[in-house]
């Protein structure tokens, strides 16, 4: 069990955030699995104090969607503290602090990753959110802005003296993007440097990468990204990967196509039938992937009604069916 402030997560396998995919749906889907903790996609305090439609259906929640952090990018303090307010008015368990989002369009306005090379200012906000959040606050943090100026194990520390309960680091620099190799000698010496709990993230692609990430760091949690991509089952094989078996514990066809059903049906309900479908679109290419089905993720791309994406879901059952689709090993 691991406690992030007064939040006790039952599970140490985290539900990573992810832009334009970490969605209502999504997380109930994972969570049906086994995930202990969520978050919200980054969402821009800007775009939060204008509160447009779109940025507020981010903050939607179900009561099945608990522990969850709402997670919040910004570099103007002021602004922050009026996102604060908005976020406030939900009830987020967690408000998680962005210093890692390396895109271009977020460096180049002073957010993200480019606090990394500003350990004050970096802090400063940090206090601003501890003193204004009313929940615990998380921050996630990259190993460095690139391999010339690895400095997690001091923006850890700030982040520990601003306040915050738990911090969340991705073992790559900003230059890496999300290639490259995962620095795990990295994310160990700042788990070793502090006293909250630390999550670590990178690469936590299959039960066994997770479990290496966790031995390796000595981490308190993973958090799951890529890995839980058309694979909500990441959370159940890696409980009893960690849990000590060690045969494959995978879905069969027919999980899978009940699952795309459910997380389809998911998206009808919370975005409407014509925006529902659309985001589902990827989803139907992720859960479909090994399946060598690549017909049907083409015409699933161009699928405009659920009646339609449904039909598309029973033809990969019977051809992954047909073909003796296995799922995937550890
Ligand atoms: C499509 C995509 C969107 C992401 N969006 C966010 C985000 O909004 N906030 C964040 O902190 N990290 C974001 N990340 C980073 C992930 O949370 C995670 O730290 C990173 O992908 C490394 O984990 P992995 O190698 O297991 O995927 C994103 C990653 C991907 C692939």
């Amino acid at each position: 069990m691991v406690s992030i402030g007064n939040v006790t997560i039952a599970s140490p396998l985290v539900l990573a955030p992810m832009s334009g995919i970490s969605d209502l749906p999504f997380r109930q889907i994972n969570r049906s699995f086994g995930c202990g903790l969520a978050f919200t996609e980054m969402i821009s305090s800007s775009s939060l104090v204008h509160k447009s439609k779109h940025t507020l259906k981010m903050l939607s929640a179900g009561m099945d969607d608990r522990p969850l952090g709402v997670q919040i990018l910004g570099g103007d303090p002021d602004i922050i503290k009026r996102a604060l307010d908005i976020t406030s008015e939900y009830s987020f368990d967690i408000v998680d602090f962005n210093a890692a989002c390396p895109a271009s369009k977020v460096v180049s306005k002073g957010k993200g990753a480019w606090l990394l090379r500003e350990p004050l200012k970096f802090q400063k906000l940090l206090k601003v959110i501890v003193e204004n959040a009313g929940v615990p606050v998380t921050v996630k943090i990259r190993s460095g802005w690139d391999e010339t100026s690895i400095n997690a194990v001091e923006m850890a520390l700030r982040a520990q003296d601003a306040g915050v309960s738990g911090l969340f680091i991705h073992g790559r620099t900003r230059s890496q993007g999300y290639s490259g190799k995962v620095a795990y000698p990295i994310i160990k010496k700042v788990k070793d440097s502090l006293q909250i709990p630390v999550i670590a993230s990178g690469d936590a692609l299959t039960p066994y990468l997770v479990k290496k990430l966790l031995d390796d760091s000595g981490c308190n949690g993973a958090a799951i990204a890529r890995g839980a991509l058309g694979n909500p089952w990441i959370f159940r094989e890696t409980d009893e990967y960690l849990k000590g078996r060690t045969v494959p514990f995978s879905p069969d066809v027919y999980e899978i196509t009940r699952t795309m059903k459910e997380h389809l049906n998911l998206n009808v309900t919370f975005y409407g039938e014509k925006s529902g479908v659309l985001q589902f679109r990827k989803f139907f290419g992720w859960y479909a992937r090994g399946m060598a089905a690549k017909g049907l993720k083409g015409r699933a791309f161009r699928a405009g009604t659920r009646a339609e994406m449904l039909g598309l879901i029973d033809e990969l059952q019977t051809l992954a069916a047909n073909a003796g689709y296995g799922g995937e090993t550890i």
